[in-house]
């Protein structure tokens, strides 16, 4: 499964790529406005730091031309950039135009299998199925987006099911056992996945062990 860190915030990103294990970022337009930084820059800076990345920059018209416009813009940043596009019927339309000029897409705000059925016949490149804000709501998010892998899966679309507004790390687990294709999250979340009491205890206790044995690696006598 790839992972994405879900930020617009450099330095978050800087350190997620030092870690080697990330696949891309996605940013929205609130990650944007509250990084303080422009739009173009900060797409940019994302991509160098992480060269091989898909970076997702989203669209913020919602009538078709001054989103095409948009989205021809800020796939001509770098060729990494990904449109994100929310799931609304210019949206849909869009995605159909970007996706038949090979433009890659991230169709975005999709609740539903039933809008996750329009953003794969679309072309979309991935579908961000949130499932936070319906925790949130009482209800279980997790639910449209194993819906929606099997409907890809069944249908043979080559859409790949990205799983957006994770709040902890029961989502990524969450998000393997329905077999997403990516999941997107906070770089707090993602340092959240290294933790374990038993490897910290583990760790101690071998550390323990060894220093009390008066053992060496790089100086080691035999
Ligand atoms: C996805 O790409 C969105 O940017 C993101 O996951 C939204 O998460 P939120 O519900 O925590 O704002």
């Amino acid at each position: 499964m790839k992972l994405f860190v879900d930020t617009g915030d450099i330095e978050e990103v800087r350190q997620a790529a030092d870690w080697g294990v990330i696949d891309g970022v996605t940013t929205n337009p609130s990650l944007i406005a509250k990084s303080g930084k422009g739009f173009k820059e900060t797409v940019l800076k994302i991509c160098e730091l992480v060269p091989n990345g898909d970076i997702s920059a989203e669209v913020v018209a919602t009538d078709y031309d001054t989103m095409l416009k948009e989205a021809l813009e800020v796939s001509s940043w770098h060729p990494n950039v990904v449109v994100k596009v929310p799931l609304i019927e210019p949206g849909i339309s869009l995605v159909k135009t970007l996706s038949d000029r090979g433009i890659r897409t991230n169709v975005t705000l999709v609740f539903s299998v039933s809008q996750a059925l329009l953003a794969a016949k679309a072309g979309a490149t991935y579908i961000s199925n949130f499932v936070g804000r319906v925790d949130d709501m009482s209800d279980d998010g997790m639910t449209a987006v194993e819906a929606t892998v099997r409907m890809v899966e069944t249908y043979g679309y080559d859409s790949e099911v990205l799983v957006a507004s994770v709040r902890h790390p029961l989502h990524v687990a969450q998000s393997i056992a329905v077999g997403a294709h990516v999941a997107t999250m906070p770089f707090k979340i993602l340092g959240m996945l290294f933790k374990h009491p038993l490897t910290d205890k583990g760790l101690k206790q071998f550390l323990d062990d060894w220093n009390k044995a008066g053992l060496s690696i790089i100086d080691a006598k035999a």
